[in-house]
């Protein structure tokens, strides 16, 4: 009967066998399916670079020590299949842009001296067309690394921009302001009538959908409402040809991961990719990885989690309840007339109260968080910028990305719940060469993240105070100890049933994965 191939139906019983799965035909379709997707889409051009004389000459030692006294410079070529030339940094713009004079005119607009170590070296490789991974401290001019290279992108497709049917360049943000930012960074530069749009949830959708059908060529978006507008037909981003993930180990979290996944489904995959970020923890690199083609990565400064060193990191020992009177304390002895601080504490609620409570004392404050309507957390940053508030109350909606310039403290209120958000919050201050103070709150309930910022403060050369160093130690016994008793009930217990199962022990497993400070993407911004 020929169904020899599906198994023989055994004789105890009556069910069908599953008809066996043909992986390789299901394999071979898919492969026929996308191809038949990408077909008949317009060629793309990628490779901008001519190198300039002067960098084609320098000697690998040159190089290498340009590398190392620019904040150490790391390149790692991640392509798979034999080597590349990774390209020599550019250590003037003119060195990167001197084919582009209009791009060099942008920049001396901006009277900056010279590019910043992640620029001298992303500009080459992104020029070339490859995808790049750069991991830079904090303030380092990340966004122009990767929006210079994609006015370029833009200017130089060999068909016409009103022949593209959509837009070419996209910046996904995890934040509704940061986006907001990346777009005015966009406009500042007005680049041979580039248009942009953000595309933003709580921002005017009818507003927004009227910019994108009018044409644009970059679009800032933050996943959600971009997600929306592709579904339902407004924006189209098959003609993306140059994308960038911004605060990458963000986006790749599992808050937003499954949103970027359905984006880029229709993103063509011979594109061009652009992950940035200050961090990149373990957790989240093989995740990266699935959305790159042979990247070339650049790390700037310590390949561990480091903050930036031009901000004064303090870390102090405080009760739970006298937070507030140290906040206080802050406002009244420290703070100057002239100082910005951005306060960070853990949630909305506290964002709330702790505004409210300062406010009734007669201190002038705002605050930022996710629950906010949408015009409201504009019009506290906005004042935060222009001054007139000098004190903004936030949760982590506020610890990523944003660059406002004379921020001169940053107060860890609550201490946060992932080292990766204390980099990024610390670096609010301390931007583009200028100075900040950060002042951290620790009670002893923060005692797992002891070891962690020590590492940190070392590698900045900050003093570790020595209660710090007290809960680092009294951690490390306490999870000895921890480990220790386990490993004497495993003895008592034998085989599995001897606990591991149990409803006690699953407790104990969520628990350890949290006490131990693993990096668990799931950190969600409040
Ligand atoms: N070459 C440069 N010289 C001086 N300032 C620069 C240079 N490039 C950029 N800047 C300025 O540095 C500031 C910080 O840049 P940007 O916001 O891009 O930093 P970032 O690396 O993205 O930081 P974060 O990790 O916090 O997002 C901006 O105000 C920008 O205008
Ligand atoms: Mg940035």
């Amino acid at each position: 009967f020929g169904g020899g191939g599906f198994g023989s139906n055994s004789s105890t019983s009556n069910t069908e066998a599953a008809p066996m799965v043909n992986w390789g035909i299901i394999r071979a379709n898919k492969e026929i399916n996308e191809k038949k997707k990408w077909e008949g889409l317009p060629p793309i051009e990628k490779n901008f670079y001519i190198e300039s004389q002067s960098v084609k000459n320098m000697y690998p030692d040159e190089v290498n020590e340009f590398r190392k006294t620019n904040n150490n410079i790391t390149v790692t070529d991640l392509c798979t299949e034999g080597s590349r030339n990774i390209p020599n940094p550019c250590r003037t713009f003119e060195e990167a842009f001197e084919h582009y004079p209009a791009i060099l005119d942008t920049i001396y607009n901006q009277k900056f001296t010279k590019p910043s170590p992640i620029q001298a070296q992303a500009w080459p490789v992104l020029l070339q067309g490859l995808d790049l991974i750069g991991i830079a401290q904090t303030g380092t001019g990340k966004t122009l690394a990767f929006l210079l290279p994609a006015f370029i992108h833009i200017d130089n497709q060999p068909i016409p921009r009103e022949e593209r049917g959509g837009p070419n360049v996209l910046v996904l943000s995890p934040t509704r302001e940061l986006a907001l930012q990346i777009e005015t960074e966009v406009k500042k530069f007005d680049y041979k009538g580039i248009k942009s749009v953000c595309v933003y949830g709580g921002g005017n959708r009818r507003e927004q959908i009227k910019v994108v059908t009018n044409g644009v060529e970059i679009i800032v978006a933050t996943p959600g409402r971009l997600n929306d507008l592709v579904m339902n037909g407004i924006v189209n981003v098959k003609s993306v040809t140059y994308l960038i993930l911004d605060e990458a180990d963000r986006m790749l979290d599992m808050g937003f991961e499954p949103e970027i996944k359905k984006i880029l489904l229709d993103i063509r995959p011979d594109r061009q990719t652009v992950m940035t970020s200050a961090t990149w923890p373990e957790g989240v690199r093989r995740l990266g990885a699935q959305y790159l083609k042979d990247p070339i990565q650049v790390f700037v400064g310590s390949l561990d989690l480091a903050a930036v060193h031009s901000v004064h990191q303090r870390v102090e020992l405080v009760d739970d309840d006298d937070k507030k009177d140290r906040l206080l304390q802050f406002i009244q002895e420290e703070f100057l007339p002239t100082d910005k601080v951005i306060v960070f504490v853990g949630k909305k609620l506290m964002c709330d109260h702790l505004s409210s409570d300062l406010s009734l004392l007669g201190v002038d404050c705002q605050c930022i968080h996710g629950d906010r309507e949408q015009c409201d957390r504009e019009a506290a940053l906005e004042d935060f910028k222009s001054g007139a508030t000098r004190i903004l109350i936030a949760t982590d909606v506020a610890s990523r990305g944003l660059d406002v310039k004379d921020i001169t403290y940053v107060f860890n209120y609550d201490f946060p719940r992932h080292m990766e958000e204390y980099v990024h919050r610390v670096g609010r201050t301390g931007r583009a060469g200028r100075t900040g103070t950060s002042i951290t709150l620790m009670t002893r309930m923060d005692w797992r993240n002891a070891a962690h910022l020590i590492e940190i403060l070392v590698e900045a050369m900050q003093e570790v105070p020595e209660f710090l160093e007290d809960m680092a130690q009294r951690w490390e016994a306490n999870q000895r100890k921890r480990a220790e008793e386990r490993e004497s009930l495993k003895g008592m217990g034998g085989g599995r049933g001897g606990g591991g199962r149990g409803g006690g022990g699953r407790g104990g497993r969520g628990r350890r994965r949290e006490d131990f400070g693993v990096y668990t993407p799931a950190y969600g911004i409040a």
